[in-house]
């Protein structure tokens, strides 16, 4: 693996996590931007996707084409905030499987608690891209790749959104063979485990349940 942590300074992925983190951008918009941002993600995180060769007849002559060969995707969302970044990645990926990873963080002690799983059967032949739009603590999404990692999947990413140092750090130590994607890196942790500046609470914010 060349490199573990891409951030992905893209124009139009910039562009929208500034709307993002209003915190007058309201719901309905707030979805529509996570979706748009995790579907901007989804492009760069598949960028290794191997291709074959296929002639395709145009209505001209026969081209030398590509298209992708035969790799299977789940996607993961981590429950609540990351299913805001499934209708966007599989809009690049229609094909994909989806599994789900319920997750919350205690708001006491941080410490994520699990309360659902559900994961493709046929897991161990695809490649999983993890979605959740937060990285704070790191905690949540450590626990998810760790139980992920217990149904062997050929591989696994992360997609994030906004990642905080500490939880950089603590993920990319956990789990160095998984490559991480974000929008951003932020400045800290306040003492509630919330990113600074951050935005906000991202499942109350796509959800409405502020
Ligand atoms: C948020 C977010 C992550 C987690 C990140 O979920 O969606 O899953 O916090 O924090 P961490 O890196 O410190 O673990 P939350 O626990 O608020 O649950 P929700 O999505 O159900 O609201
Ligand atoms: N979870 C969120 O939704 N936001 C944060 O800033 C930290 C954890």
């Amino acid at each position: 693996m060349d490199k573990q942590v891409f951030i992905m300074d893209h124009p139009l992925i910039q562009h929208k996590l500034t709307f993002l983190r209003d915190k007058n951008t309201g719901s309905k918009e707030f979805r529509q931007l996570v979706s748009e941002i995790a579907m901007l993600e989804c492009y760069e995180a598949t960028r290794d996707l191997p291709l074959e060769e296929v002639d395709t007849e145009t209505p001209v002559a026969v081209a030398h084409t590509k298209v992708i060969a035969g790799r299977k995707l789940a996607f993961i969302p981590i429950l609540r905030a990351g299913l805001g970044m499934v209708e966007g990645v599989l809009e690049m990926v229609p094909a994909a499987k989806v599994g789900h990873i319920g997750l919350y963080r205690d708001p006491k002690t941080l410490q994520p608690v699990e309360y659902y799983s559900k994961l493709p059967h046929d897991i161990e032949e695809r490649d999983v891209i993890v979605l959740d739009p937060m990285l704070a603590t790191g905690g949540s999404g450590i626990d998810a790749v760790t139980i992920i990692k217990r149904s062997n999947p050929k591989s696994i990413k992360f997609m994030c959104i906004i990642a905080a140092p500490e939880g950089l750090k603590a993920f990319t130590e956990a789990h160095p063979d998984v490559q991480l994607y974000c929008a951003a890196v932020d400045d800290h942790l306040n003492d509630h485990g919330y990113i600074v500046p951050g935005l906000g609470d991202a499942g109350d914010r796509i959800f409405g349940t502020l």
